[in-house]
């Protein structure tokens, strides 16, 4: 199947041992081209660590992953970020020292030149016209406007969850991978978030794992049920949700 043009990411078999442990346990799995899926299940179902297996933050014990149909099982999470293959890093990347507009701009600069920049340099080229466009549009895209001059440090969680989206798109990312990125926030502030997400969802791949299921299922063209290791279901959120078996390990009910 890895040759089917409309999909962008294949694991076959992945396993992830800590361990006698087994955290991802031979999961086979196809993500099309600008589907947004959901990843749900229980608290030490193996999600994270799924996601680790695709970004190469960890190495498989056993199986595959691919890109575009090419394998990709034992690249660096570098190589992987070059193919575009990105997640975001709850806040990491984030200047708290410095405005929401700089922040985007060294997005930027880092997507064009490859690397960051000493911050001399930075501000030496920040006035380029096409980053300066470049910037504005990010910030109009994820609503930032109001609170573009501000420093990073002094806004509120929602509106850096915005910011690192927004900082994450910059990168152009062919896959972007979420994970709980609706955590600490309030209902308003997820509502707010998912509004900017909508704009990109049939546009970008995106695999999201998240708790808030009814937040999820808003947007999401497919859901995937995790329960100790395994995907237990994949399919359109509905189905998935009714499906006998995510009944019975997900929501405990028969
Ligand atoms: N680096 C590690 N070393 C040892 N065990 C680990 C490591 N990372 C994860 N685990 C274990 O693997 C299992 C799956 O963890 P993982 O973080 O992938 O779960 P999760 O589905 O993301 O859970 P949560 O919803 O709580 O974030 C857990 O039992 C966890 O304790
Ligand atoms: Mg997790």
């Amino acid at each position: 199947m890895d040759n089917n043009n409309d999909i962008i990411i294949t694991t076959k078999g992945i396993t992830k041992k800590f361990g006698d442990f087994i955290a991802v346990n031979r999961v086979d799995f196809e993500i099309k081209k600008n589907e947004t899926i959901g990843i749900i299940g229980p608290n030490g179902a193996g999600k994270t660590t799924f996601l680790n297996l695709i970004t190469g933050h960890f190495l498989p014990d056993e199986g595959h992953v691919f890109f575009n149909g090419k394998e990709i099982t034992k690249f660096s999470t570098v190589k992987r970020v070059s193919l575009g293959i990105v997640r975001t890093f709850q806040l990491v990347h984030v200047f708290d020292n410095l405005s929401v507009f700089n922040n985007l701009a060294l997005a930027y600069y880092r997507r064009k030149k490859g690397k960051p920049l000493p911050l001399g340099i930075f501000f030496f080229t920040l006035n380029q016209p096409s980053m300066m466009e470049d910037v504005k549009q990010s910030i109009e895209m994820f609503e930032l406007g109001d609170i573009e001059d501000e420093m990073v440090g002094n806004l509120p969680l929602g509106s850096k969850k915005r910011l690192e989206l927004a900082m994450a798109f910059a990168e152009d990312p062919n896959v972007l991978l979420l994970d709980e990125p609706f955590s600490g926030l309030s209902d308003h502030e997820i509502d707010e978030v998912i509004t900017v997400l909508k704009k990109y969802t049939h546009n970008k791949t995106i695999l999201i794992v998240e708790h808030k299921v009814s937040k999820l299922t808003d947007f999401a063209d497919k859901l995937a049920v995790m329960h100790e290791g395994s995907i237990i279901s994949y399919g359109k959120c509905e189905e998935t949700l009714n499906d006998p078996e995510v009944r019975r390990c997900y929501w405990k009910v028969t």
